[in-house]
């Protein structure tokens, strides 16, 4: 099996030698085979989205490796990994455009990705598979393509930039609770859709979530993360028999502390 993404030994710590030192990632490994969808949980403030940060090329790590499908880019700067490298954020306003339309938001996400010459309109082959993606989310998206994106709900907008990131095939998909500003039903339709894309494509993706009951029925593999360290990492039939009270017994056990998480929940 090929490896999608490789961490080896990733170090990072911010301000370092200052008063406002702080010790983030410490010596993190991580293996994703191609089509692996990881859940990742774990309290406030223990490394979750500087792990992101730290695959995303946001700095570059103090020491360790990163390899994304073979190719070493501890050394690329975000900005070179971007059009390998799917993210969404927890806030729907992020990622998309507000005063552009939908389909001139799909077209930038597409041009940024197929490193398309820069041109002006939209061809009728484009428009066509845009309409076809934004069909397939069944929010009725593509009779509206030409409504600015400011007008959409965050439920929409929020599945419209998880359209954009996987418009083009991405090596990985990251998303930082990219449900969490939404109402539970929104959240369930967006995480639906997740699942969709994600399958549909092969996708290899992580996932951090506040939601236990998420993280061990989406996906095939769950990570619990504890002051910048994997504390545990399950799959196959020991996740399939993982219950949530199971799993934050394991976690104060690996800790010696309650998880403590202000988004967690416990539902499901
Ligand atoms: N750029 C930065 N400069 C200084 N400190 C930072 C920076 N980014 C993150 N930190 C600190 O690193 C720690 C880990 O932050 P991170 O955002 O990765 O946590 P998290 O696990 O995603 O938490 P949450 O569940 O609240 O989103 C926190 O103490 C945070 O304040
Ligand atoms: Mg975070």
């Amino acid at each position: 099996m090929s490896k999608m993404l490789v961490l080896d030994q990733v170090c990072k710590t911010f301000n370092p030698g200052s008063v406002n030192e702080k010790v983030v990632l410490t010596d993190l490994s991580l293996e994703l085979e191609k089509g692996d969808f990881v859940t990742i949980i774990g309290g406030n403030g223990t490394g979750k989205s500087t792990l992101f940060n730290a695959v995303s090329g946001n700095f570059y790590v103090d020491s360790g490796r990163v390899e994304l499908d073979g190719q070493d880019i501890t050394f690329l700067k975000d900005y070179q990994r971007a059009n390998q490298i799917g993210r969404l954020f927890q806030d729907p306003l992020k990622g998309t455009a507000p005063n552009m339309t939908i389909e001139e938001n799909l077209s930038l996400a597409y041009m940024r990705n197929t490193k398309g010459a820069l041109r002006f309109g939209i061809s009728a082959k484009e428009r066509e598979l845009f309409r076809q993606r934004l069909a397939m989310l069944d929010l009725g998206l593509e009779d509206r393509m030409k409504s600015k994106v400011g007008l959409l709900s965050g439920g929409q907008r929020q599945a419209l930039t998880l359209l954009m990131a996987t418009l083009v095939t991405p090596k990985l998909l990251l998303l930082d609770e990219h449900t969490a500003a939404l109402d539970p039903a929104t959240a369930e339709k967006v995480l639906n859709i997740t699942k969709k894309i994600v399958e549909e494509n092969g996708l290899t993706c992580m996932m951090i979530t506040h939601n236990i009951g998420d993280a061990l029925s989406l996906g095939n593999r769950t990570i619990m993360m504890d002051s910048g360290k994997i504390i545990l990492d399950i799959s196959g039939e020991e996740r399939s028999q993982m219950t949530v009270p199971k799993l934050l017994e394991m976690f104060h056990q690996k800790s010696n502390k309650a998880l403590d998480n202000d988004r967690i929940l416990l539902a499901k």
